[in-house]
């Protein structure tokens, strides 16, 4: 499967804005599809915002700037964003109805040897495989969260999936800048998800059952592990609401006790405390 770099991005939140940004930097000619116009402007105002932060830094010349701006064209119409495409990544809801919808679409305007990608790092690419057309050119790609910074994308082999289009997800991870890990079979939440949450559910029973306070067990994690954020402030970045949905869908398709969403997490979500998109979470305003 030969790759090309004309990318689609289908969903424009946190995630596919700033994927978009990135592979524009690597010189992809980018097409970034939300059905939502204000959804599109936010994307295409943070990504300019955090890569003009770099010019200002000096870590980025104007120019470059300039050019990958230029190269990135947000639609509202997902037609003509996929059709000529060359590789496509869906980072929209994690819903299966909502995935669904959205690559049932794909597939009406790509080419057969288009690759898909899905960012969706609760539904392994099998559990939606049924809604691609020849699913051998479909898999996971799961980018991290901020993705203008994080390097890593887990490129994770279904079932289906060819041994080609592995190889090409990776090359293209490669070639926007990123450093691709191959999941040869699927799992639930692949290598880092997998660590993560269960390292995070260890951290919510510490502080439940009094031994340690939410700031204490961050300074831990921060000094003794040497992680950039505590495992509290970094549940806040992700989303509250985003760690117990992980959560819940891991125990539903496991069965595993060990993922079963703690009372601290729903309380905060059930209030609406999200993390830093609501302004609080574990941690308040700073
Ligand atoms: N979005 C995009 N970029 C951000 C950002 C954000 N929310 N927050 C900070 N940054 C950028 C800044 O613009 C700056 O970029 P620059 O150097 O190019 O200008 C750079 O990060 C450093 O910013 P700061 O000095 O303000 O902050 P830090 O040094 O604390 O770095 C961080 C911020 C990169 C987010 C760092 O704290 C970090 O690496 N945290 C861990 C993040 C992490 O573990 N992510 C994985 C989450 S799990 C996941 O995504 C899986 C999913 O399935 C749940």
């Amino acid at each position: 499967m030969s790759v090309s770099r004309v990318l689609c991005v289908v969903g424009a939140g946190t995630m596919g804005g700033q994927i978009a940004h990135q592979a524009a930097l690597h010189g992809c000619d980018v097409r970034l599809v939300s059905r939502k116009a204000e959804r599109l402007e936010t994307a295409m105002r943070d990504g300019a915002g955090l890569l003009r932060r770099r010019v200002e830094k000096g870590k980025l010349a104007e120019a470059d700037l300039d050019a990958a701006l230029a190269r990135i064209t947000p639609f509202t119409d997902p037609g003509p964003a996929l059709t000529g495409a060359r590789v496509v990544i869906e980072t929209v809801v994690e819903d299966r109805d909502a995935k669904r919808e959205v690559l049932e679409r794909i597939c009406q305007h790509v080419e057969d040897d288009v690759m898909i990608g899905t960012n969706s790092s609760t539904l392994p690419s099998s559990l939606l495989a049924a809604y691609v057309t020849r699913p051998e050119r479909f898999l996971n790609m799961h980018f991290f969260n901020p993705p203008l910074m994080m390097p890593l994308v887990e490129v994770v082999k279904g079932p289906h999936t060819a041994e080609a289009t592995v190889n090409a997800a990776l090359d293209f991870a490669e070639s926007i800048g990123k450093t691709p890990v191959l999941v040869r079979r699927e799992t639930y939440g692949f290598i880092v998800n997998r660590i993560l949450f269960i390292a995070m559910q260890e951290a919510f029973r510490l502080v439940e059952e009094g031994f340690v306070s939410i700031e204490d067990c961050d300074i831990a994690v921060r000094n003794g592990l040497g992680w950039p954020m505590g495992v509290f402030e970094l549940a806040d970045l992700v989303g509250l609401d985003v760690v117990e949905s992980i959560l819940a869908e891991g125990l539903a398709q496991t069965g595993e006790a060990r993922w079963a969403p703690p009372a601290i997490l729903h309380e905060h979500v059930a209030r609406g405390e999200l993390g830093r998109k609501t302004g609080q979470g574990f941690i308040g305003e700073r």
